[in-house]
């Protein structure tokens, strides 16, 4: 009998892509192609990676690659290729030349992948997934961008460190665009079944709130060349991950909404069911009137750099 293992390909041999590539490899979810201009990168890191399997354990072919035909019949497509931000560049600049990557990138998945799920990674986010949703074409179940769950997770984190408790028992969520504008939702957070806002004083929930908006920009700062690679890549192996085992976990992505929240025609982060079809069904939270005034204004920071987009091209 046929079997066959699953596969993903990882656009970008770059620190988010090679480490997702490891993610996935240590959990033996799935064969791994990893793609990159730079051939010589991609196939050093990918045998490199499959060298650490005797030692680890793990069974999964990895490959490297600069060659679009290596990802046919991927199931998932994890895309990372793209600038990262560096001291001193606009975000406009990230804008047009991360655009060009995506267009480029998803051209080459077209042709060759048309039914995979698309998990866009790339810089800025939200505007980066709506480019890929335009350049590949398909039915938007199967295309989503990656943000939620990390922004969550740092979230998380400070709480966590805050209140000495495990990052286990706190359910909570980030909405709105991968940005300053993004919405951590304190009154939906639990930590073992308690309200978050009655186990932490506003000022302290106030200071952590800023610090997850600012959570990337931290790790830049800290870093000074590059940007944050261990938690986003496991972010968007989870979201991999949740769709090949059907799991249908509610997490935040950015979705194309068409109407939901009001908005249409927006990739934005908002919550989504994710299983074994993609995005089978975004979740309308009930917000009060705070809470959606901030929505809205991620949503629009986001519809402005689409717009950008589309003057640029
Ligand atoms: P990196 O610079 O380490 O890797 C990027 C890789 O993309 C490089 O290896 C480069 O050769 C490759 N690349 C460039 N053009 C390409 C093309 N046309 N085709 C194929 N490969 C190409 O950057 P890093 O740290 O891996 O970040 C990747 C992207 O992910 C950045 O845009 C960054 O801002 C973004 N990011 C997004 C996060 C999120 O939460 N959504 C979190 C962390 C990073
Ligand atoms: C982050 O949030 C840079 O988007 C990246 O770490």
């Amino acid at each position: 009998m046929e079997h066959r293992r699953k596969k993903i390909s990882v656009i970008g041999a770059g620190f988010v892509g090679s480490t997702c590539a490891h993610w996935i490899a240590a959990k033996e979810l799935a064969d791994v192609v990893i793609l990159d201009i730079n051939e010589g990168a991609a196939k050093g890191k990918a045998l490199d990676l499959a060298q650490a399997g005797p030692v680890e354990g793990f069974d999964a072919k990895i490959i490297g690659t600069a060659n679009y035909k290596d990802t046919a019949g991927s199931d998932v497509v994890i895309i990372t290729a793209g600038l990262p931000r560096k001291p001193g560049m606009s975000r406009d600049d990230l804008l047009s030349t991360n655009a060009k990557i995506m267009k480029d990138v998803c051209t080459g998945l077209r042709e060759f992948c048309p039914n995979a799920f698309v998990i866009v990674v790339s810089n800025p986010l939200d505007a980066m997934t709506y480019v890929a949703y335009e350049t590949m074409k398909m039915p938007k179940n199967r295309i989503m961008g990656m943000a939620g769950v990390l922004d969550t997770a740092r979230f998380k984190m400070f709480i966590s460190e805050e209140l000495n408790v495990s990052v286990e028992d706190i359910q909570a969520i980030v909405l709105g665009g991968h940005g300053d504008t993004m919405v951590p939702m304190p009154r939906h957070t639990l930590v073992g079944g308690v309200p978050l806002t009655e186990l932490m004083p506003k000022e302290k929930l106030e200071a952590l709130i800023q610090r997850t908006r600012t959570g990337g920009a931290e790790i830049v700062g800290l870093l000074k060349t590059g940007s944050a690679y261990y938690a986003p890549s496991a972010s968007a192996v989870q979201m991999a991950e949740t769709i090949l085992k059907d799991k249908k976990r509610i997490i935040p992505c950015a979705a194309l909404c068409e109407g939901e929240y009001g908005y249409k025609n927006l990739f934005v982060g908002v919550p989504a069911l994710i299983g074994g079809s993609g995005v089978e069904k975004i979740i309308e939270m009930k917000l009060n009137d705070e809470e959606k005034r901030m929505l809205d204004s991620s949503a629009a920071a986001v519809k402005d750099l689409v717009e950008a987009l589309k003057k640029l091209s």
